[in-house]
């Protein structure tokens, strides 16, 4: 903390108009999020479906904030207003900072990123939303990786205060300096950390979650472990239930990634039910049916 700190105050960029790539959970949650403290965010995705999703959260924090009276009509319109949906690269070209945040999948991260680089200008600095992928692996798809690093930040977005930011081997103080002061603007408690499969949360996570996927192949039930997980033992929810908020579908990219990255650490499992949930097109809450049924 000390260390983002120090780097903040180094910072001579301002974030003035920022863009996500992506609506998802994470991509309307950051747009949100930027929003709502006053930097204007362009949310591109590829899908008018999860752009009006992405959009329509959003519509829905506001509504519940303005009803409880914790924000006012001025604050309401403004984080709307602020929130510009595309499908086009062309809404890109005034922005000074992107997050890419665009499914779990080093090619089409690549390509995503080596795509933006070309509809920006040639000091926008990129970041990626990735939860496990090295960051030094994504930069090699970029002409300018000084300019990149990772900005990872946690579900929910507008809940949870950390974002790990990742300096990859090319990054420049002035890239690592303005993303710890954007996320610092938007509320957020940044750390500097550096690049390795999972960086520093998900290399304890994704253990963990390891660790209960094989206590469900020795017969564990998996609503028992989160009983106790929860009831018992005070977390806000077990494994299971945070798989399904994460996505069952990210969740078993990430592990791939983890697995490839620490193989003797956190070797491959013959039938992971994560991937055994996944493989049945059950997404957890994104699609309604995961380890649970959400409705
Ligand atoms: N967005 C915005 N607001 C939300 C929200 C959301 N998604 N969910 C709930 N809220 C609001 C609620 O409406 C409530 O508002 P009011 O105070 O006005 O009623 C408020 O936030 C608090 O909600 P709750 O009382 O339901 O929840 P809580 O405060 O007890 O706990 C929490 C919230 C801290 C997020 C808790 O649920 C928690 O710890 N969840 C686990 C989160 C976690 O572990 N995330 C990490 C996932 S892994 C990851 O992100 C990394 C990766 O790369 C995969
Ligand atoms: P998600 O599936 O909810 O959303 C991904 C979005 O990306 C979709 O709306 C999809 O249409 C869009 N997309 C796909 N290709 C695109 C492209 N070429 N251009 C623009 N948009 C495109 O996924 P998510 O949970 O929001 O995850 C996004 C990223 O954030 C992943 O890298 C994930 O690992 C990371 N992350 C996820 C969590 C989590 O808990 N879900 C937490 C931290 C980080």
């Amino acid at each position: 903390k000390g260390i983002a700190k120090k780097a903040a105050k180094g910072s001579k960029i301002t974030v003035k108009q920022a863009a996500v790539l992506g609506a998802g959970i994470m991509g309307g949650g950051i747009a949100y999020q930027s929003a709502s403290k006053g930097t204007p965010i362009v949310m591109k995705d590829i899908n008018q479906t999860a752009i009006d999703l992405g959009l329509s959260e959003a519509s829905k924090i506001l509504n519940k904030k303005l009803a409880k009276g914790r924000i006012d009509g001025k604050a309401f319109a403004s984080t709307l207003t602020n929130i510009v949906p595309t499908l086009s690269y062309d809404s890109l070209k005034d922005t000074d900072f992107v997050i890419e945040a665009v499914v779990e999948n080093p090619n089409v991260k690549a390509a995503v990123l080596a795509e933006t680089e070309q509809n920006v200008s040639a000091d926008t600095i990129l970041t990626s939303n990735t939860s496990t992928i090295s960051i030094n692996k994504l930069a090699k798809s970029l002409k300018r990786p000084e300019n990149f690093c990772g900005m990872h930040f946690f579900n929910p977005v507008p809940l949870m205060p950390l974002v790990e930011i990742i300096r990859g081997e090319n990054t420049s103080d002035e890239t690592i300096a303005a993303t710890v002061a954007y996320a610092s603007k938007m509320g957020k408690t940044p750390i500097v950390v550096n690049d390795c499969p999972g960086f520093f949360v998900n290399r304890v996570l994704f253990p963990y979650f390891a660790g209960f996927s094989l206590l469900l192949n020795d017969g564990a039930d998996f609503t028992k472990v989160d009983k106790v997980m929860e009831r018992e033992f005070g977390w806000p929810m077990g494994p299971a239930f945070l798989l399904d908020v994460v996505g069952i579908d990210t969740a078993d990219h990430c592990t791939d990634v983890m697995s490839d990255g620490f193989p003797t650490r956190m070797p491959k499992l013959d039938k992971d039910p994560v991937t055994t949930l996944y493989k049945n097109n059950m997404f957890g809450q994104k699609n309604g049916k995961g380890f649970y049924t959400h409705t």
